[in-house]
């Protein structure tokens, strides 16, 4: 898909796969349109669109994998290292849905499967609790410890929400590093309040955020001002996917 040609590339090299050719644009009114041009009567497809931002790409997904099926192909498998719609879990205010199901079921039904990196599992355990077809997970844990090794020095893991322990938990506990989850409260898309206990027994150490998204930004914001109103060093931010929507990564290295 467009804007994934690299980690395709990459991705087919490493898999010694066939990299696929497509046409897929938009017309001008923004209807999606696709032509595959590869041969893929019997092949096992490999789709590679991180889902980012998600709207502008299920179109295409769904098409492609339409003309995929006419044209033959065995089966379609999703490699998508963001899956959006995760967080949308629950209802969270009356009169909203819950985005992540309906989501998983419109993808499950056009692909065969789906492998994904540390999906945001909060709410919902388990990808196969709303995916009807096999999703599999990949972690980014392993580079993340072996990147914190090599390059900082006494650090300490500071986790913004509770969600966000399941990553740190597992990233310190490889490190042998220790680690802090603060309590966040959300009033709004970027008002975002956290509260630190007992960070100021750490002010020797190099906090280190960790999160599984980074989107506005608004979270790892607050988290650093709490940080430094506490006399901590400056911080290290590590985010699995780094959304960054609008402004977010230049507010993110101002503060
Ligand atoms: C929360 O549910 C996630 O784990 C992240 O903390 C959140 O998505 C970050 O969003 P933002 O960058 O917009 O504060």
């Amino acid at each position: 898909m467009p804007e994934n040609e690299t980690m395709a590339r990459s991705l087919a090299e490493k898999c010694n796969a066939e990299l696929g050719e497509a046409v897929i644009r938009h017309f001008p009114d923004g209807e999606s349109y696709i032509r595959i041009l590869s041969d893929v009567q019997d092949k096992q497809l490999i789709l590679v669109c991180t889902l980012s931002p998600p709207d502008d790409k299920i179109w295409p997904i769904i098409f492609f994998s339409r003309i995929a099926r006419e044209l033959g192909a065995k089966n379609i498998c999703l490699f998508a290292p963001y899956l959006a719609y995760m967080r949308q879990d629950k209802r969270f205010q009356p009169g909203e849905g819950i985005a992540a199901d309906y989501f998983s079921k419109l993808l499950s039904t056009f692909v065969d499967s789906i492998i994904t990196v540390d999906p945001h599992l909060h709410r919902i355990k388990s990808l196969s609790d709303i995916y009807s077809v096999p999703a599999v997970v990949i972690h980014g844990s392993g580079l993340i410890t072996e990147w914190i090794r090599s390059n900082i020095e006494r650090p300490v893991f500071i986790g913004p929400n509770q969600e966000s322990e399941q990553w740190v938990s597992a990233v310190a506990g490889e490190a042998g590093v220790p680690y802090l989850i603060l309590r966040k409260t959300r009033k709004g898309d970027r008002d975002v309040e956290v509260f630190i206990p007992d960070v100021e027994s750490y002010s020797g150490h190099t906090p280190v955020l960790v999160d599984d998204i980074i989107s506005t930004a608004s979270t790892m914001i607050s988290t650093i001002r709490h940080l430094t109103a506490a006399g901590m060093q400056k911080p290290v931010c590590i985010g699995v996917h780094g959304i960054f929507a609008g402004d977010a990564y230049e507010r993110l290295v101002a503060a």
